[in-house]
Formats: C-alpha cells, sequence, structure tokens
C-alpha cells in the first residue's frame, strides 16, 4: 500500500478514535489501573480507544502487525506493524486538560525505534480538532497546511519542551537537568503529551524537545511529522531516537541543545 494510502486510513481512525475519547472524557473518566507507579493510571477510556484502533485496522490490514501501549505487540506477516498510543497526555486527560492526543504511525521492520523505517504518522489532538500527519519524504502538514520548523534560533532565545516520567528516581534526575538548562534558555515548557510536543516543534510553538525514558508509542508518529518539518531528531551522538534519549530541534539548535545537555551529563 502506498504511504498515501496509509497515512489516509492511520487519520480516519485516529479521527475515529479521538471522537470515541473524546465522548468518554465528556461522560467522565474512570480509572481501570495503575502502570509503572501510583501516578501512571490507564483509563477505560484508554483501552477501550486501543480496542477500536486495534480492531478497525486489523478489518483493514489484516496481515499488519499492532503495537499498542495498553495490549503490547500483536505479529503481523507484511512487515509493517501500526505503533499506537490510544491517549498520549493520559494526565491531562484524567484532569481536562485539553492538550492529549491519539498517536498512530506505520513502521517497517522490527517495530524497534533503533531500526524500524516510519513510513506514515498521524497524531490528532481531539479537543482542538488539530490533526498532523506526515509520509516518509512526503512533507508534514496540519490539516493541509505544510508545516516547516522555525530556524535559525539561538539556545538563549528559544523556547524549550520536555517531559517527565513516572518514577520518582528519574524525576529527581529531569529536575536536575532541568534546572540547569532552564537559566540557559528562553523558557521550558512541559505540557505532558510527548506527541503533540513534537508536533509543536514541527508547527514553531516550541523551538526544540527533549526527554528520556519515552517509549515507542509515544514518539513513532510525531518523530517522523517533526522530521518531516525539517528537525533533526535524533538519539545521543547521532544515534536513532529512543527509549533512552530522544532531542527534536532545527539543525543549528539541535548541536547546541545537545551539547548543553552533554554538559549537565544527560
Ligand atoms: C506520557 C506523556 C508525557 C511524557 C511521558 C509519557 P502517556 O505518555 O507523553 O508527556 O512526558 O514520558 O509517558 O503516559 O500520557 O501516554
Amino acid at each position: 500500500m502506498p504511504n498515501d494510502e496509509l497515512i489516509d486510513l492511520a487519520r480516519d481512525i485516529a479521527v475515529r478514535a479521538g471522537e470515541l475519547a473524546h465522548r468518554r472524557r465528556v461522560e467522565g473518566v474512570e480509572i481501570a489501573d495503575h502502570k509503572s507507579s501510583p501516578v501512571d493510571v490507564v483509563t477505560l477510556a484508554d483501552r477501550e480507544t486501543e480496542n477500536l484502533i486495534r480492531s478497525l485496522i486489523a478489518d483493514a490490514r489484516p496481515d499488519d502487525g499492532f503495537l499498542g501501549e495498553e495490549g503490547g505487540a500483536e505479529q503481523g506477516s507484511s512487515g509493517l506493524t501500526w505503533v499506537v498510543d490510544p491517549i498520549d497526555g493520559t494526565v491531562n486527560y484524567l484532569y481536562g486538560i485539553p492538550s492529549w492526543a491519539v498517536s498512530i504511525a506505520v513502521v517497517e521492520g522490527d517495530p524497534d525505534p533503533l531500526t524500524w523505517r516510519a513510513l506514515a504518522g498521524c497524531v490528532t489532538n481531539p479537543v482542538t480538532g488539530e490533526i498532523y500527519t506526515a509520509t516518509d519524504a512526503g512533507g508534514a502538514f496540519s490539516g493541509n497546511q505544510q508545516l516547516r520548523v522555525v530556524e535559525p534560533v539561538s539556545l538563549a532565545q528559544a523556547l524549550i519542551g520536555t517531559g517527565f516520567g513516572y518514577a520518582a528516581e528519574v524525576r529527581r534526575e529531569q529536575g536536575r537537568v532541568v534546572a540547569g538548562l532552564l537559566p540557559l534558555v528562553r523558557d521550558i515548557r512541559r505540557f505532558g503529551a510527548a506527541s503533540l510536543d513534537l508536533c509543536a516543534v514541527a508547527t514553531g510553538r516550541l523551538n526544540g524537545y527533549f526527554e528520556s525514558g519515552l517509549k515507542p508509542w509515544d514518539h513513532a508518529a510525531a518523530a517522523l511529522i517533526a522530521r518531516e518539518a525539517g528537525a533533526v531528531v535524533t538519539g545521543r551522538d547521532g544515534a536513532p531516537a529512543d527509549h533512552a534519549f530522544l532531542l527534536a530541534a532545527p539543525r543549528e539548535l539541535a548541536s547546541t541543545l545537545e551539547r548543553a545537555l552533554a554538559d549537565l551529563a544527560v
């Protein structure tokens, strides 16, 4: 299937899934479980939304694999895998903060960020109605508008986004890094949904973004969107972004931000 058809399907499914999650949010959120820590919650809507996405993909593309935040992996035979976060920004969702997303990517190869090739990615914010899409070498878009990162910008003038994990010891370290970086930049934002943070780099709402400890579904779609908008999306020392570290920014800022973070021993 050409990438254009994959992105059309990803967009349709993301929009339907977003409508369901939004409806459930209006009806009232129910916590179903806790994951890595007491503050890392799963809502019934996370599960229901992922189940809807999984079944819509299985109907349309029965031979593809699936990797979802809530239900885990299912191997396919086509070489393509759908990497899905049904609700990215679950804490915002829980509190009614209008900054959460449905994130759907299609990747080729093993569903491992170190080796996969992302073919198509869609991130929607069902509250604002924003729909971000990208295909490999096909550009990044917000609706019909092509996206381009804002450059050049110095580190001292940069608005930088980041995020935090759920475990206390990880947060202690992330707090140390934020304290070291804050005097060097315009300001730091923590919006609460990694996929939307990466899309914000693509639209220029943020100049750069970094985080340690992301899961594949947090960044699979949005890293492609940021990259197709002209950002460098990288892990440590030019390696592909993965669980350990992801940084996204226009080229010049990416190297100064990377150096500043290295000085802080990130
Ligand atoms: C989280 C969000 C958050 C990021 C965390 C992620 P979730 O995903 O993207 O912004 O800082 O690292 O785990 O739990 O809301 O799907």
